[in-house]
């Protein structure tokens, strides 16, 4: 079975989409066989990893989980294609092989799902994963920035989940809250998620950022994963033009690149 790990926050703009597109690109230069689901209604891992429009989305399959297998919805990122054009030069491990990213696409149609009754729709990825992901290493599910039925989906079919925190106060309480949600989610339901983790993510050499930092270390202990990660200007432009980061043909991409690695290993690996 691969890992299987829900990317969390309960507050937006933290950087789940782009942790998730990071470990990605982690696991893609390390040789893995990643498959993204895409469980934000407003599809940004879709965007990110250049995923047709017309496959089917996992808001469809479920909410009608009767007339879909997952099969039906895994199509191959665009990533896969640049990463092949730069092997063998460029991957972590020769031995290992060329990776690949696969994802299912995220779409409007997973609000829905929000609206369900509680405890209804608890199973239904969890469903729709048994026996179909055995082939993957590692199973990233970008979640939305909120408690609600699609979130405890993806918790459901997890064996971990990562809280994405910026060095801020405010996402310093979202990140407590996130912690007291997960573990609210075990007591009331039958499922564990296994190890939570926090990551830091957007740091700044600046005062403040290194007072919240230590202030979750003192806060959230060993759940406070190594490294943080930068605030990286080239970012947002990688991410624009659907390229996995550790591919990126800038030099400036290099170090933050190894620090998802880092953090990849000593998350998943
Ligand atoms: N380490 C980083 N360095 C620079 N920019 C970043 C970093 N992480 C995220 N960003 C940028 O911050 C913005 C928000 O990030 P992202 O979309 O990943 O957050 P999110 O938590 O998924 O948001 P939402 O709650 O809307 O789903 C994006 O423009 C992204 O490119
Ligand atoms: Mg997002």
């Amino acid at each position: 079975m691969p890992h299987i790990v829900s990317i969390s926050s309960l507050k937006g703009g933290v950087g789940k989409t782009s942790l998730t597109l990071g470990l990605a690109s982690a696991a893609l230069y390390a040789g893995q066989r990643v498959l993204v689901i895409d469980m934000d209604p407003h599809a940004d891992s879709s965007t990110g990893l250049g995923l047709p429009v017309t496959s089917v989305d996992i808001g469809s399959m479920l909410t009608h989980p009767e007339q879909y297998s997952l099969a039906e919805g895994v199509c191959t990122s665009a990533w896969n294609s640049i990463a092949a054009e730069q092997a063998p030069a460029n991957v972590e491990d020769d031995a290992a092989g060329l990776g690949s990213v696969e994802a299912v696409r995220g779409s409007a149609a997973s609000t829905a799902l929000e609206h369900m009754e509680a405890g209804e729709e608890l199973d239904r990825l969890v469903a729709l994963l048994a026996g179909t992901v055995d082939d993957y290493d590692l199973v990233l599910i970008d979640c939305p920035p909120t408690l609600g039925r699609l979130t405890s989906m993806a918790w459901a079919a997890s064996d971990r989940v990562i809280s994405v925190a910026e060095p801020s106060l405010f996402s310093v309480a979202g990140t407590e809250r996130t912690l007291r949600a997960i573990a609210r989610f075990e007591e009331n339901t039958d499922y564990s998620v296994g190890a939570a983790s926090v990551v830091i993510n957007k740091v700044r050499s600046t005062p403040e950022h290194s007072f919240r930092i230590d202030e979750m270390k003192s806060m959230f202990g060993e759940l406070v994963a190594e490294p943080v990660l930068e605030d990286f200007d080239s970012f947002q432009r990688i991410q624009g033009a659907a390229y996995p980061v550790h591919f990126w043909p800038e030099t400036s991409a290099q170090d933050f690149a190894a620090d998802l690695s880092a953090l990849y290993r000593g998350l998943i690996d």
